[in-house]
């Protein structure tokens, strides 16, 4: 299949003649890869089952793993739900357009194929022009996954995408790279408790402020080993070995000092030993590091810096065939929960505490 590229520019009011064919591809049952504020979505129609079965077999997806239904308005949410509870629509309030899923009972015209076999259906409304545009024009809601291959880290440029979906997809619409860097924060509300299945750039504090209390995170994000087969994570997704570089990744924890003389410590044994060593750092800390491929994934001052490069830097050493990564490890308060989440599962949950280190090495 060949792969068309259109590139749009960025701007409040996208170029819409230039979106014209992605949407009539999506009507028509094709695969369009397109931006949206948190990740490179792959697009196929929400309500064709066919077209869902192509977005599994372009990704190497497991087809228990349901898909994000996107719309651009909010008149459609009603037509996916059996109902909308009170605080999913406070939060539906308060954050759509924006990076926020949510998760309702399914009515009857969305098809198991788009829901993975669940009764649920995953439903978010983007913030990007670019985005928002496509699927008005469309007319259809829009089944969503980030647009990796299956265990790859998510796409944030047009690049990325073209590298793991190119020759397998209709289009690919290129407007730039994105703004938030990880994928949007997943909150079911179709139990008595909403519940926070994937922490994003909606934080717990700002969606527990909108609801006036705490709201509780699934068990299996809070974990430190992978989830185990008895645990069944709410969202399917999280079972799966995510986000992942080809290297092994490391993540080490502790005092600043501590941390960087451990991740010193890790390359130069590596390096020794003939392997492609990588060690991730940040503008605060790039001066002390001295051997390997050293990549400053953002600012400790900045979160956001860190969330929007973190796949990118994980790409980056793919590319550079890396076999070991050290990276230092970051806060897990606010966006740090979703930055944290992901970085700890794309180490395979492979983390060490700098201090022990230097205690074993120094006894
Ligand atoms: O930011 C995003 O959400 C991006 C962009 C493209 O919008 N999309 C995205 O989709 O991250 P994907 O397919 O990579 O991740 C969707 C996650 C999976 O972990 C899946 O298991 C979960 O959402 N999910 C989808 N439907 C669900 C449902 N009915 N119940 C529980 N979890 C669900
Ligand atoms: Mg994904």
């Amino acid at each position: 299949m060949i792969t068309e590229r259109v590139k749009i520019e960025e701007a409040k009011e996208p170029d819409l003649n230039k979106l014209e064919k992605g949407a009539r591809i999506l009507r028509e049952g094709g695969l369009v890869a397109f931006p949206t504020e948190t990740v490179y979505g792959l697009g196929a129609n929400a309500l064709d089952e066919q077209a869902a079965k192509k977005i599994y077999a372009a990704k190497g997806r497991p087809s228990d793993n349901p898909l994000i239904a996107h719309i651009a308005d909010f008149h459609q949410v009603d037509t996916l739900v059996k109902e909308i509870p009170k605080e999913g629509r406070r939060l539906m309030e308060a954050f759509w357009p924006g990076p926020l899923t949510l998760i309702f009972d399914k009515s009857e015209i969305v098809p198991y194929g788009t829901t993975g076999g669940l009764d649920t259906v995953a439903v978010r409304m983007p913030r990007d022009p670019i985005a928002r545009a496509l699927i008005r024009l469309a007319g259809v809601p829009v089944a969503a996954p980030s647009a990796n291959v299956s265990g790859r880290p998510s796409p944030t440029t047009a690049d990325h995408v073209w590298q793991d979906m190119n020759g397998k997809i209709d289009m690919i619409i290129d407007g730039g790279p994105v703004g938030i860097g990880v994928e949007s924060t997943i909150i079911d509300v179709s139990g008595d408790e909403p519940m926070i299945l994937r922490p994003g750039a909606v934080t717990q504090e700002m969606a527990s402020e909108v609801l006036g209390r705490k709201i509780g995170l699934d068990p299996a994000i809070t974990g430190t080993g992978p989830v185990r087969g008895d645990m069944r994570p709410k969202a399917p997704g999280m079972k799966y070995r995510h986000y992942a570089p080809k290297a092994s990744l490391t993540l080490v924890e502790g005092q600043m000092e501590d941390v960087i003389w451990a991740i010193n410590q890790l390359a130069k044994e590596k390096l020794g030993q003939g392997f492609v060593t990588g060690i991730i750092c940040t503008d605060e800390t790039r001066d002390r590091y001295s051997q390997g491929i050293v990549r400053s994934i953002g600012s400790r001052k900045w979160e956001e810096s860190i969330a929007h490069n973190l796949y990118g830097v994980l790409r980056e050493f793919d590319d550079l065939n890396a076999d070991y990564i050290f990276s230092e490890s970051f806060s897990r308060e606010n966006l740090g929960q979703a930055i944290m989440n992901r970085m700890v599962k794309a180490a395979g949950y492979h983390m060490i505490k700098a201090e022990d280190m230097r205690k074993g090495i120094e006894k």
